[in-house]
């Protein structure tokens, strides 16, 4: 018989997760403790951005036309308990308030609901970020006879479907010798396994390590680049070519070394924070006392790039001068705005007087929420008319396809800042613009 799945917790990656288990061909149940959203999964849509997730869905959340129905969404533990094989624990762990630390009480809660309904011999495999020593202290928790493995998830917002369906690695943590847990996630991804997924099993701190470190080794590469940047910038060096030059030894490699406003999002900021806290409370902090300054780099950014829009009106103050900011979420593809450096400039700007008129292809709604008095415009175009600067903080393609041209008609100073160091330049200079990037020499 086919192991059945459950997924608690239907944010990014557990609506992902679940629709991948049912790819994979797994029935699959989904849980939320917001009855909006599972309302909204069933009729399979999803709550946010992410490209081709709600295709995945369509194929086979039950009840809709030509679907698969392996999978369903419920509120109720006890249909879970009754239901699963296997339970994947997908709560997020946001950052305290006030504090470096993570909050555990979605895990917390998740882990007690499921211990009252589990049955003998299932499997709780828990794939949120955690502080290390979370999952030996949650085992606890579940019943006699019911096992743990800790199995980290990588995803990246903007490719959760490929990342999830094809992961480049697959970490189990498990307690003593755990075959069968070990045996049950072969079961489990057999096929990206036989794809060539590398299959790695750990103890429970390191699976929960594993996770936390990687983040803050790209964290730590996003830094070192935005460093270089600021040296690049004082000797009048360019940074984009620095990054080129050392990305061809594959020991560094090219990848994650784009230097720009720096990293934000739901995962990067607070993973590091929350790694410096946990070491702290090991007594391993002075380990981790190089993330503060990971940390510093990259809050500095924002505050770069505000600076590059002050001079380039002149030098003293916004008020009364018009920016436009094209993107407001982290990154592309996504609709995300959590901690985004985009919004975080703009906000900026406009806390200091300036007219602010945001674009973002799909972050609008999300960035109105948070930040609801800055200015919206309905695309690029509408943003930029009248503006006295215009900053690029967000990568999507849609920008780096604008025609320059066409904006320098509506525009009233052609002046483009490039927070992300991902437009071409060169067209924009043709087009009459003054383009400036970051950690690159004014041409
Ligand atoms: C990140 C990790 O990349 C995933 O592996 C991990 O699973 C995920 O966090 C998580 O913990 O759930 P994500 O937050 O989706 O994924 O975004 P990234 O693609 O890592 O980008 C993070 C930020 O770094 C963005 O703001 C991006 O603009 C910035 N970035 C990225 C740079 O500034 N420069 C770069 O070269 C690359």
């Amino acid at each position: 018989m086919a192991l059945k799945i459950t997924v608690i917790g239907t944010g990014y990656l557990g609506a992902t997760h679940a629709a991948a288990m049912a790819e994979l061909g797994f029935e699959v149940l989904g849980l939320d403790v917001v009855p909006e959203k599972i309302e909204l999964l069933a009729s399979g849509r999803v709550p946010m951005y992410e490209p081709g997730l709600e295709e995945l869905l369509a194929k086979h959340v039950a009840g809709i036309e030509g679907s698969s129905g392996r999978l369903r969404f419920t509120t109720s533990w006890e249909e879970v308990g009754a239901f699963g094989d296997v339970h994947f624990v997908c709560v997020n762990t946001p950052q305290k308030h006030g504090e470096y630390a993570c909050d555990m009480s979605y895990v917390d809660a998740a882990f007690t609901s499921l211990a009252g309904v589990v049955r003998e011999g299932a499997l709780v495999v828990g794939k949120s970020t955690v502080p290390v020593g979370s999952a030996e202290r949650l085992a606890a928790l579940l019943p006699e006879g019911v096992e743990l493995a800790w199995n980290p998830e990588f995803l990246r917002e903007g490719f959760a479907v490929q990342d999830t369906l094809h992961p480049d690695r697959i970490v189990v943590g498990v307690r003593g010798h755990g075959e069968r847990a070990e045996k049950t996630l072969r079961e489990v991804y057999a096929v990206p396994v036989g794809e060539g997924s590398p299959f790695v099993v750990t103890d429970f701190p390191t699976a929960e390590l594993v996770k936390t470190a990687a983040n803050s080794f790209l964290a730590t590469k996003i830094s070192f680049i935005n460093a270089m940047a600021e040296v690049c910038e004082a000797a009048g060096g360019d940074v984009a070519k620095l990054a080129e030059a050392i990305g061809h030894d594959d020991r560094i490699g090219a990848k994650f070394l784009r230097a720009g406003i720096g990293f934000g999002g739901g995962c990067l900021p607070k993973d590091i924070r929350a790694f410096m806290a946990r070491a702290g409370e090991l007594g391993a902090d002075q380990a981790l006392t190089f993330l503060r300054e990971i940390d510093s780099i990259n809050m500095r950014r924002r505050g770069q790039m505000v600076e590059m829009a002050r001079e380039a009106l002149g030098g003293s103050t916004f008020l009364g001068r018009r920016v436009a900011v094209l993107g407001a979420t982290f990154k592309p593809d996504s609709d995300d705005v959590r901690d985004s450096p985009a919004l975080n400039v703009a906000g900026q700007i406009h806390l200091q007087g300036g007219q602010v008129t945001v674009y973002d292809p799909k972050g609008m709604e999300n960035a109105r929420r948070v930040f609801p008095t800055l200015g919206y415009a309905d695309s690029a175009l509408e943003a930029v008319r009248g503006a006295d600067v215009v900053l690029h903080l967000t990568e999507w393609r849609e920008f780096r396809e604008l025609d320059p041209a066409e904006l320098a008609k509506v525009v009233a100073s052609r002046v483009v800042l490039d927070g992300r160091n991902a437009l071409d330049g060169e067209r924009w200079r043709a087009a009459g613009w003054t383009y400036r990037a970051m950690g690159r020499p004014r041409a």
